[in-house]
C-alpha cells in the first residue's frame, strides 16, 4: 500500500491488517483491523499523526520514503498499535518533536525508548500551525485510555479521532462505502473497546460537537466524509435508550439448560421481544459484546460444574461485568444434578451491572413442566419490565 492522499496537504499511511483475528490477544477480529496514520503537510511543516502496528515496521517505513522532512510526530494515544514505531520514526527523522500531553509522555516513556529531550507536551485546546494548516489538539480522555486525545484540522475541518469512531476492519477503501458494514464493525468496536467508559464518552463527545467537522479520519477502518453517520450511532450508543432486546448467552452439557435456552428464547419472541442467544460453546464474544452496546435485558443459562456456573459462563458473565453494557434487568436459569450454587456465584460476578433480577430458575436434570412454566413467567417479567420502562424503546 502506497501513502494515499484523502484531501490537498493529507495524506493517509495505512496499514491494512486483513489476516489479524485478534487483538490484545482477547478481542475477535472476523473482519481484521487497519491501523491509519496521517501525514499533515503545511507551508511551513509537516507533521504525522500517530504510526502503526510494529509488524507494519518495513512497510510503514516504506510509505515515509517520500517524505523528505518531518517537523513533528504527533502521538494522540500511547498504545501500541499506533505508537509501536514511534522509536523507528525518531529515528529516520533525527529533528522531528515527538508532541503529546503529559499523560502520554508518561506511557509512552515507560513503554518504548524515546529519548526525553524529543518530547514536546502539549495542553488541552493548544494549537500548533504548520502554515495554512493548524492543529488544535482537543483531550478526550478515557477512550479509551487516560491520555486519549483528537486533533482538529481548522482550516480543512478535519478531525483526527485515534480509536474514537473507529472499526476493527480491513479495508482498502477510504471513506466509508458499505453503510451497513461500517456500522457493524464500529459497533463491535464500540462494544470491545470503548462500552465501559459510555459516561464519559458522552462528555468528550459533548466537547467534540463544538467543531463543525466535516471529515472524521479515525485510526481504525474508513473515514467518515459523512461525520452524522457516526456520530448519531454514538449518540444512540451512548444515550440511556435500550432495545427492546434480551441478549442471552448460555451453555449445556447434557442438553437440559439447552431445552430451557429454547424454551425461553421461543417465549420472548412470542412477547414482541427481540432475542439474541449465543451459545457459548461455539460463540464470537465479539458480537456478544456488540449486543449488549443497547439491549436492555441479558439472562445467561448455565449447567452445574463443580457446584459453580461454566467456566464459559463465568467467562462471559466476567466480561459483560468488565464491560458496563447500560442492561437494566437480568435473569439466570440453569441446571444441575445433584446441588449447585451457581446463581448465587454468577449474581456475585456482576457487581457493576446495576440490574434488576427478574427471575431465577434451577433445574434438576431434564426441564420438566413446572420448570418450562416459570420460564415463560421470566419472560411475561420481561415483557412487562420493558414495556413499562420510558428508556426502553418498545413498539
Ligand atoms: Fe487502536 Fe487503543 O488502540
Amino acid at each position: 500500500m502506497d501513502l494515499r492522499e484523502i484531501k490537498p496537504g493529507i495524506a493517509v499511511i495505512s496499514s491494512i491488517h486483513w489476516e489479524r483475528r485478534l487483538f490484545d490477544a482477547l478481542i475477535p477480529l472476523p473482519e481484521g483491523t487497519s491501523y491509519n496514520a496521517y501525514l499533515v503537510r503545511g507551508t511551513k511543516a509537516t507533521a504525522l499523526l500517530d504510526t502503526s502496528d510494529p509488524v507494519f515496521r518495513d512497510e510503514f517505513l516504506r510509505q515515509l520514503d517520500s517524505v523528505p522532512s518531518l517537523d513533528y510526530l504527533v502521538s494522540q494515544h500511547a498504545e501500541q498499535d499506533h505508537s509501536g514505531l514511534i522509536p523507528a520514526v525518531l529515528e529516520r527523522f533525527p529533528s522531528a518533536k515527538l508532541v503529546c500531553n503529559e499523560k502520554a509522555r508518561q506511557i509512552l516513556s515507560a513503554h518504548l525508548p524515546i529519548a526525553p529531550e524529543r518530547f514536546q507536551i502539549i495542553s488541552d485546546g493548544e494549537s500548533l500551525s504548520l502554515g495554512g494548516k493548524t492543529l488544535q489538539f482537543i483531550f478526550t480522555p478515557w477512550v479509551h485510555w487516560p491520555e486519549t486525545m483528537c486533533t482538529y484540522l481548522s482550516e480543512d475541518r478535519c478531525l483526527f479521532s485515534c480509536d474514537l469512531f473507529g472499526s476493527h476492519l480491513a479495508t482498502s477503501d477510504l471513506f466509508v462505502t458499505d453503510q451497513a458494514q461500517v456500522y457493524d464493525g464500529a459497533k463491535r468496536y464500540f462494544g470491545e473497546i470503548m462500552m465501559p467508559f459510555r459516561g464519559i464518552l458522552a462528555k468528550n463527545l459533548e466537547k467534540l460537537s463544538a467543531f463543525a467537522c466535516r471529515l472524521i479520519a479515525p485510526s481504525h477502518g474508513p473515514g467518515y466524509n459523512r461525520p452524522e453517520f457516526i456520530l448519531s450511532a454514538y449518540r444512540d450508543w451512548v444515550s440511556p435508550k435500550m432495545r427492546n432486546a434480551v441478549v442471552l448467552p448460555y451453555i449445556s452439557m447434557h442438553g437440559s439448560t439447552e431445552i430451557m435456552a429454547k424454551h425461553l428464547i421461543a417465549a420472548l419472541a412470542a412477547r414482541g421481544i427481540s432475542v439474541q442467544p449465543y451459545d457459548l460453546a461455539v460463540a464470537d464474544i465479539g458480537k456478544l459484546a456488540m449486543s449488549l452496546v443497547d439491549a436492555a435485558t441479558l439472562i445467561v443459562g448455565t449447567p452445574t460444574v463443580q457446584l459453580g456456573p461454566h467456566p464459559a459462563v463465568h467467562y462471559a458473565a466476567f466480561l459483560a461485568n468488565y464491560l458496563k453494557p447500560k442492561l437494566k434487568y437480568a435473569g439466570i436459569f440453569g441446571s444441575f444434578g445433584w446441588n449447585s450454587k451457581a446463581i448465587d456465584q454468577l449474581v456475585a460476578l456482576i457487581p457493576n451491572l446495576k440490574v434488576e433480577l427478574l427471575g431465577t430458575i434451577m433445574q434438576k436434570g431434564l426441564p420438566d413442566g413446572d420448570t418450562l412454566l416459570k420460564l415463560e413467567a421470566l419472560a411475561d417479567a420481561v415483557a412487562r419490565a420493558h414495556r413499562d420502562d420510558p428508556e426502553v424503546i418498545c413498539p
